[in-house]
């Protein structure tokens, strides 16, 4: 069958696609353009987009012949998950690989932006180092601090597992329990963030949600950029209303250099790194490519969304 892949995966896993199908792969560091992802819809029986391609019901509904879309990514909010149930094509994701990955990164944000790491490589490389000072760059601990998982799914009870080894208060809101939102968002020292991407979470962390924060409190978003307020968190850092931020996840993505974003006082940006092991981005792309050979041979996908 006609398959399109919209960039090289790592690993062998697409040697194994190529084995069975007729697989084209976009060859570029960049995505496809739209009108490339749309030039190969009417032929196209299965796709394997990443977060950055848009599949929305315009493109699903030009490609007749698509019986299977298989996302290189646990989230799904780049795909529209309803218009391709409409047509009975089967979508798959990669839950499970990256929690760890993805935990390990949020917890390195949180250390990092609580205590420094990169304003303290800068000001050390800048040359502005010149004796050891009882007051120089003093942070926040992450031991012992309240921390507030917001999203209490695999990522978030993976976070929260880590933490108990710093011996943190853990509160966590989730659809299905925890804390109020707001009693989290008001006790927390380090805020994280694990929700999809969802109408109900985007732009979740807005400004009442920051107001509602310790001045001393850090933000960690290691989830969807949009499930923050990109303006409300430029002003909340700029006035100081929270100590600081770490985001792996932005909204807009990728974050041009010169978006205010990139100009507010104690943030670490990351570009969309959480999943980004060797070891996990293989085992991602063997998953998406199991999703992808199930669903063309008409069979259930080991992790299918609907
Ligand atoms: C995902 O899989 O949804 C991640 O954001 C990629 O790291």
């Amino acid at each position: 069958m006609q398959v399109f892949v919209t960039r090289n995966l790592p690993g062998g896993a697409l040697d194994r696609l190529r084995g069975e199908h007729d697989v084209e792969v976009w060859p570029e560091r960049l995505p496809p353009p739209r009108e490339e992802l749309m030039a190969r819809m009417p032929e196209v029986e299965g796709l394997l987009p990443l977060l950055t391609d848009r599949v929305d019901a315009e493109l699903i509904a030009a490609a007749p012949r698509l019986r299977a879309i298989s996302n290189f990514a646990v989230g799904v909010d780049n795909v529209d998950v309803e218009a391709a149930a409409a047509r009975g094509i089967p979508v798959g994701n990669t839950p499970g690989v990256l929690t760890d990955s993805t935990a390990d990164l949020a917890v390195a944000l949180m250390l990092g932006v609580g205590r420094h790491l990169t304003a303290g490589d800068a000001f050390v490389r800048r040359g502005e180092w010149k004796t050891w000072e009882p007051d120089l760059l003093l942070g926040h601990d992450l031991h012992g601090a309240t921390v507030g998982v917001i999203g209490f799914g695999r990522i978030g009870q993976a976070v929260a597992q880590r933490l108990e080894g710093f011996e943190c208060e853990l509160l966590h809101t989730s659809r299905s329990g925890g804390v109020p939102l707001e009693e989290l968002l008001e006790r927390s020292d380090f805020v994280s963030v694990h929700t999809p991407l969802t109408p109900e979470t985007r732009g979740l962390i807005d400004a009442a949600a920051l107001a509602r924060m310790k001045p001393t409190a850090y933000l960690v978003n290691t989830a969807r950029g949009p499930v923050v307020d990109t303006g409300a968190l430029i002003d909340a850092l700029q006035a100081g209303q929270i100590a600081g931020a770490a985001l792996d996840v932005t909204d807009p993505e990728p974050l041009p250099a010169d978006h205010p974003l990139v100009q507010a006082p104690n943030l670490i940006l990351l570009p969309h790194l959480g999943s980004a092991t060797h070891a996990t981005r293989e085992r991602m792309a063997d998953m998406a490519v199991d999703n992808l050979l199930a669903g063309l041979r008409g069979e259930p996908m080991p992790n299918q969304v609907t």
